[in-house]
């Protein structure tokens, strides 16, 4: 069965209502008829915005993190409920800038995903390794513990996209070559079949990100495991629909 690609954007903390709302309506007839899933992940307080200006258009509008609680004393979070008041459905979690500034550990990483999977929400759940880890032959190792203890008590891992974001390539221009992204994420995606079943392996979207870009993008979307990417920097323009559009 053929896994449908997924391109989707994360514009960080960028981007106003207004900026944001012009980029979405410039975009929105470029990538009409894409033959991907297209989603931005964007700063929830432009959410509601965003999701009325992506309406009726093929862009879905998704978040950047989510808080493991219903509710409760945890200022500055956002809640599954929240997000589900806009019809979001992606939500980003892991991204290696909220492990690098914002004390996110493996183990909240895995307590996000299972209150988002629970909420029906699909967690794009980021991992990758860090420059010195991968130069010192640790990428398999660091990428295996994450997925353990990020998947922990997760039950059917297909409702999740992983996102494969070497740390060392993100915002850096320095992409990962396409070897390097599809030797990696085809351990990732073997790491699955031995985790949960070659079935589930099979059908698991795996993204790349990392200084992705329109000039890139047609290398790596032609790796057999790459099903996609996470994009920063060209989310944040007319780029993104060139990413989007890779195949014609
Ligand atoms: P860049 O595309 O700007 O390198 O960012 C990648 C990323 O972190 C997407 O989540």
């Amino acid at each position: 069965m053929a896994r449908k690609p997924f391109i989707a954007g994360n514009w960080k903390m960028n981007m106003t209502v207004a900026t944001g709302t012009q980029l979405i309506k410039d975009l929105a007839p470029l990538v009409a008829d894409a033959n991907c899933d297209v989603a931005l992940c964007v700063p929830a307080i432009l959410i509601p915005a965003m999701t009325e200006a992506a309406k009726g258009t093929n862009i879905a509008i998704g978040a950047e993190n989510v808080h493991w609680a219903a509710s409760g004393a945890y200022t500055g979070e956002v809640s599954t409920a929240m997000l589900k008041d806009y019809g979001v459905q992606y939500v980003i979690i892991g991204h290696s800038e909220r492990r690098q500034y914002f004390g996110e550990t493996d183990e909240t990483v895995n307590k996000r995903v299972l209150t988002a999977l629970a909420a029906g929400l699909t967690p794009i759940m980021c991992i990758g390794e860090t420059l010195s880890q991968r130069e010192a032959g640790e990428t398999e190792a660091v990428i295996t513990k994450q997925l353990d203890i990020d998947l922990q008590g997760v039950e059917d891992v297909t409702k999740i996209v992983i996102a494969y974001e070497p740390v060392w390539a993100i915002g850096t221009g320095r992409t990962a070559t396409d070897e390097q992204a599809e030797e990696t994420i085809a351990f990732i995606r073997s790491r699955i079949a031995e985790m949960y079943c070659p079935k589930c392996a099979e059908k698991i979207i795996i993204q790349y990100g990392g200084s992705m870009n329109a000039g890139n993008c047609k290398g790596l979307m032609a790796q057999p495991d790459i099903d996609g990417g996470l994009i920063g920097g060209a989310s944040l323009k007319l780029d993104f629909a060139k990413i989007v559009n890779w195949d014609k």
